[in-house]
């Protein structure tokens, strides 16, 4: 797919035109750059379907003629709600109903400059973005849909020629931006028989290409370094644990970023087996999807900052050598933990790879990213992501980065009562708590112990990350890639 700005009147000879109109302007749509034929079909098909111009409104008109384009009106609903929400939204469905109609060649018009607020490089990213995020769907265990996606070539039309080269110049990184969150949705919809811990690191040895140096710490390195926690929990699998490193060190970096994604490649629950929704844990390696899938867009856009991706890799599982509610381990960084469930595995994974990478690479800020719990889920529900941070300035930045890249993050609190809850019995800390409230906060309460002094953020993309049902931009039942654009932002802007 190729993105392409342009402005004045239409050129080329698309096989699509899509029409974006708010619903203010249906009557009479001043569509500067089509010819008054189109203009006139415009006009023909918003009276004959009715068109209202709501957000999620769309119609497609099978040409006059066989050699005319199809015809695709969209809705931006109400110009007051407007927001690149609605624009995304909207760009989702133009993709779809595209695909759905075979269209190779899209020009995409509207007539409007949408708000004062919505400059043409927000309009022009929220434009790719939902372009290509609607054009993504999941084929790969089944013959190929004809639906599946044939667009080759968009051109989105801007009303003046210095929007248009604003636009231009963010196209190209707004389109690897929203394939990375592709990649990420490929990773965390595939199940665990084929999204291995081989597969991870071998996704991530593929990112050396990209000038990434990738390390593999296994087992016995992990067992000589103290990582316990890691180790207990992939005790009981056939696969085995361990830490991905990616390293991204241009010359002359002033700042390390370190992303840590909690790679639970499934998660039954261990001896505190899972009692529902089991199947849905193939996707509990999330966050290690969003870093390995930010990782390929760092390669490609080249940050000048330091950036290191890690994920505990792992798989919580039920044999003779799993480890024990009641079990009492040493984690890399000396404190001595008391496993209350093993179900709260996340965790474990995490305690031990962030004070890893805090140690070693000394980030000047740290986040990590986790399908951690499914209370963060019961309090966001699946449309927005819980942010956690050991310091207002980090939340903040981790929130700013969020908005840029079209995410929906709201914070929640660290405060020192949570952290007395994760105190332990007979040992340092206690990886549950007993009971379910505020089972987010204490989570990440419980991370904070691992982190020291590093600038940390926590991402509970547990409500977001596998949602039930579909919604303009995300089938259903397939993984929606969260956070991935949040840490590329991150990377290239801090
Ligand atoms: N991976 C789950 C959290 C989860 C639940 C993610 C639903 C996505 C959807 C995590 O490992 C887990 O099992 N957490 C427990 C923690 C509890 C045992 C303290 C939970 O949230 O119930
Ligand atoms: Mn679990
Ligand atoms: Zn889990």
């Amino acid at each position: 797919m190729k993105f392409t700005a342009k402005s004045g009147a239409l050129t080329g000879k698309p096989d699509g035109i899509a029409v974006a109109l708010f619903d203010d302007e249906i009557k009479a749509p001043k569509l500067t750059g089509l010819d008054k034929r189109t203009v006139a079909a415009v006009s023909r098909l918003i009276a004959a379907s009715r068109f209202e111009g709501k957000v999620k409104e769309t119609v497609v008109h099978f040409s006059e003629g066989a050699q005319a384009p199809v015809l695709i009106l969209q809705g931006l609903g109400t110009r007051k709600d407007f927001s690149w929400k609605h624009l995304r939204q909207a760009s989702g469905a133009i993709a779809r109903a595209s695909n759905s109609n075979s269209v190779k060649n899209l020009a995409l018009f509207s007539t409007t400059s949408f708000d004062d607020d919505l400059n043409a490089e927000i309009t022009a990213r929220a434009i790719v973005d939902g372009v290509v995020l609607g054009s993504w769907s999941f084929e790969h265990y089944r013959p190929k849909k004809k639906s599946a996606s044939q667009l080759g070539q968009v051109d989105v039309y801007f009303n003046s020629t210095a929007r248009q080269k604003s636009a231009s110049a963010v196209m190209h990184s707004a389109q690897i931006m929203a394939e990375c969150h592709n990649m990420a949705r490929e990773y965390g919809t595939h199940p665990a028989n084929v999204v291995t811990t081989d597969y991870l690191r071998d996704e991530a040895k593929k990112l050396s290409k990209l000038g990434i140096k990738v390390t593999i710490i296994e087992r016995d390195q992990l067992r000589r370094m103290g990582c316990n926690l890691i180790l207990a929990v992939g005790g009981a699998s056939v696969m085995p644990p361990r830490i991905i490193i990616m390293d991204w060190n241009p010359r002359g970096a002033q700042k390390t970023f370190a992303f840590v994604g909690k790679g639970l490649v499934f998660d039954s629950g261990g001896l505190n087996i899972k009692v529902a929704m089991m199947e849905e844990m193939k996707s509990d390696m999330c966050g290690a999807a969003a870093v390995l899938a930010a990782m390929d867009g760092v390669g490609k856009l080249k940050p000048k900052h330091r950036v290191i991706g890690a994920i505990g890799a792992a798989e919580n599982a039920i044999g003779p050598s799993a480890y024990r509610p009641s079990d009492i381990y040493t984690a890399y960084n000396g404190k001595t933990v008391e496993i209350g469930n093993t179900d709260a595995e996340g965790r474990l994974v995490l305690a031990d790879t962030l004070s890893y990478v805090a140690d070693k690479y000394k980030p000047n800020l740290m986040v990590d990213i986790a399908t951690l719990t499914g209370a963060a889920k019961v309090a966001l529900g699946s449309h927005a992501d819980a942010v956690f941070a050991n310091k207002d300035r980090v939340g903040r930045q981790v929130l700013a980065a969020a908005e840029r890249a079209f995410e929906q993050m709201w914070p929640l609190p660290m405060f020192e009562e949570y952290a007395e809850e994760v105190k332990g019995d007979t040992a340092m800390l206690k990886n549950s708590v007993g009971h379910r409230w505020g089972g987010a906060c204490t989570a990440a309460a419980f991370l904070k112990e691992f982190v020291g002094d590093t600038p940390w953020s926590h991402i509970d993309i547990a409500p977001t990350s596998f949602p039930a049902a579909t919604s303009s931009l995300n089938p259903k039942m397939t993984a929606s890639g969260s956070a991935t654009k949040t840490l590329l932002e991150l990377s290239l802007r801090g």
